[in-house]
């Protein structure tokens, strides 16, 4: 998704917009620009490509301006395809401005305004939002700002420039986030705080529909009835070098060797004399009673967090569970209501079909939990109960420590809803309690297999398709283990229930065909082997996933790979690991761009 940031103080604006921008790539784009304003008015360097390229431009420009207001914007194209003119910030009359968002009715308004003689010289509903502003502006930038945003339909985060308001930035968001902060180097507002950390760790959310005008001085937000609004600060718990690399090759194998302590920062906090409980997040036991169906709804990852965690809350509490896609449940008429709890996962908190189908549940009168990564982030602030994960800033656009905290949080939450409502006992809680936070030294086992899945992972060079199996627990595993393999390593593979293969897709397994089988169940591990056997006749390589203590009959694998003595339930934390190393280790080897993989974005604030 788009990077926005803009800044007016005291230091070199243009320095700090591109470190800046640096910063926001990891959120997927592929262009970018500056605007800044100096003695003869907003300037505006900006280019297809990376933000390398955006600052070898603005090295290049002959009159080193100097200049302590700008604002600067990494786009992934959604209108217009990527050209240097298609870049932000885009000019119109005495507008210059950023977007984060889509404007949906830009083509009717396109229509009114090239009525007026006004034709854009892009392909963006960007400009058409600059060209609004513009007609609406008299020389009061706050009152063409309310009269613009009320034809714009769809979601935005606004950096508005006036030529006529030098050193001033102007902000104003619907559904795509903006957080800001002011220190006595100046005003800085950007997309995520990985841009503002270096500045500061106290910062707060724009409101939505509220207007932010930046100034050398400070920030002063009003609402559109012109009310001052003072801002609700927040402050985060990690620091610039969290969000660097670490001496790691990308940021996803760094994120993949911080689980245990992501596991730590969000379970051990949540134990109260050896049981989960809620009590510092303000989840009362309440949450709980009278409940007779649960909606998991998430995208992605975390959407298959949200399968992993089905299977443990109706194991123990015996509520039916459904895991809805966030992007199909916002369109349905789902059946839910008071008696209804929907659980909203996300790692950013903005991503647009999840936070939709948040609304969609609120309105149908359901209570809301969300379990998300990013304090203060809007799925966080609209739900009823926040269960916030502390894995810290997950910069890779492939999720792997955020998939295993949410898992976390999800197995704390089953066992407290399932000790409330008395489906175990105080001692099987603790006893479950228990064998749960060990997992996590397990999962440190599993991080040192690196250099034998990376060997295993070798043979998946050349591989263009490959399916994954498992039953239960383990498909659920399979499917995320698929959209990390495809997201990362562009190899193309598929997740299946192993008892489902026969019927249909079992015609494409032929000699060699790489199957990656999840057997780590033991209710189900002999059924699983049988269907390995079923792949194996047909010439399938296998790669055969599964528990220490396992009967493993090698001539039908090629490669094992096992996991540490777990309870089966909490097979999952462990085995993930695996899948994360084999999607890592095929993609470097496939030399690809790991962390920022092509047309993906770590954050998709845009339906
Ligand atoms: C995960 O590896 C992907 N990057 C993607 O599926 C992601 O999980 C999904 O877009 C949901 O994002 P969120 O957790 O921030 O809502």
């Amino acid at each position: 998704m788009c990077g926005i940031i803009g800044f007016t103080g005291t230091l070199d604006a243009k320095a700090v917009l591109t470190e800046g921008l640096a910063e926001l790539e990891y959120r997927g784009y592929d262009s970018a620009g500056i605007a800044y304003v100096t003695k003869q008015g907003i300037k505006t360097i900006k280019t297809a490509g990376k933000v390398s390229c955006l600052k070898e431009k603005v090295e290049s420009i002959k009159e080193q301006d100097q200049t302590t207001c700008g604002i600067g914007h990494t786009r992934w194209a959604t209108h217009g395809g990527v050209s240097d003119i298609n870049s932000h910030p885009h000019t119109a009359g005495r507008v210059t401005l950023i977007h984060n968002g889509i404007i949906e009715n830009y083509q009717k308004l396109q229509a009114e305004l090239e009525k007026k003689g006004k034709k854009p010289i892009s392909q963006t509903d960007t400009e058409i939002a600059a060209m609004v502003i513009d007609d609406y502006y008299e020389g009061d930038p706050i009152k063409a700002i309310k009269n613009a945003v009320k034809c714009l339909q769809g979601a935005y985060a606004f950096l508005i420039m006036f030529q006529e308001f030098p050193g001033k930035i102007y902000c104003i968001r619907n559904g795509s986030p903006l957080v800001a902060t002011y220190t006595e180097k100046g005003a800085i507002i950007a997309s995520d705080m990985v841009a503002l950390i270096k500045y500061s760790k106290d910062y707060f959310v724009l409101p939505e529909h509220h207007i932010a005008t930046l100034t050398t001085d400070g920030i002063k937000i009003t609402n559109l009835l012109d009310q001052p609004v003072e801002p609700k600060m927040l402050h985060v718990n990690w620091d610039m070098a969290s969000a660097r690399k670490g001496g790691y090759d990308y940021f996803m194998l760094k994120e993949i060797h911080e689980q245990p302590e992501a596991l730590r920062r969000t379970i051990t906090p949540r134990l109260k004399q050896g049981l989960p409980d809620f009590e510092e997040d303000n989840i009362g036991d309440d949450i709980f009673q009278g409940l007779n169906k649960i909606v998991i709804t998430a995208c992605g990852t975390a959407m298959h967090a949200g399968l992993i965690g089905r299977n443990l809350i109706e194991k123990l509490t015996r509520v039916p569970v459904t895991v809805e896609i966030a992007s199909e449940f916002r369109y349905q008429d789902p059946i839910i209501d008071e008696n209804t709890l929907v659980l909203v996962i996300s790692q950013s908190g903005e991503t647009a079909d999840t936070l939709a189908a948040l609304r969609l549940a609120k309105e149908k009168g359901a209570k809301t939990l969300s379990i998300v990564n990013v304090k203060g982030s809007s799925i966080a602030r609209e739900s009823d109960y926040v269960l916030y994960t502390h894995a810290g800033p997950e910069i890779a656009v492939a999720s792997t420590k955020a998939y295993i905290v949410q898992l976390a949080a999800l197995y704390l939450f089953a066992m407290r809803f399932a000790y409330v409502t008395n489906k175990i006992t105080k001692e099987e809680t603790k006893k479950m309690t228990e064998e749960f936070t060990c997992v996590i030294s397990q999962v440190e086992k599993m991080i040192s297999c690196d250099e034998q899945v990376e060997e295993i992972a070798a043979c998946l060079v050349k591989t263009e398709d490959l399916f994954f199996i498992g039953r239960g627990l383990d498909y659920a595993l399979s499917c995320e283990g698929s959209i990390k393999l495809k997201e990362v390593s562009y190899i193309h593979s598929e997740a299946y229930a192993a008892g489902e293969l026969k019927h249909g897709t079992i015609s494409l397994i032929t000699d060699n065909v790489p199957v990656i089988a999840i057997a780590t169940q033991k209710d189900v591990y002999v059924k699983t082997i049988s269907n390995v056997k079923e792949v194996r006749s047909r010439g399938a390589k296998v790669i055969l996933i599964t528990r220490q203590d396992a009967v493993i009959d090698a001539s039908l694998c090629d490669h094992i790979i096992t996991i540490p003595k777990v309870d089966d339930i909490f097979a999952p934390f462990c085995a993930a690991v695996a899948l994360q190393y084999i999607a890592y280790y095929a993609a470097v080897k496939r030399g690809l761009n790991v962390d920022q993989p092509r047309n993906l974005a770590k954050s998709v604030t845009v339906e």
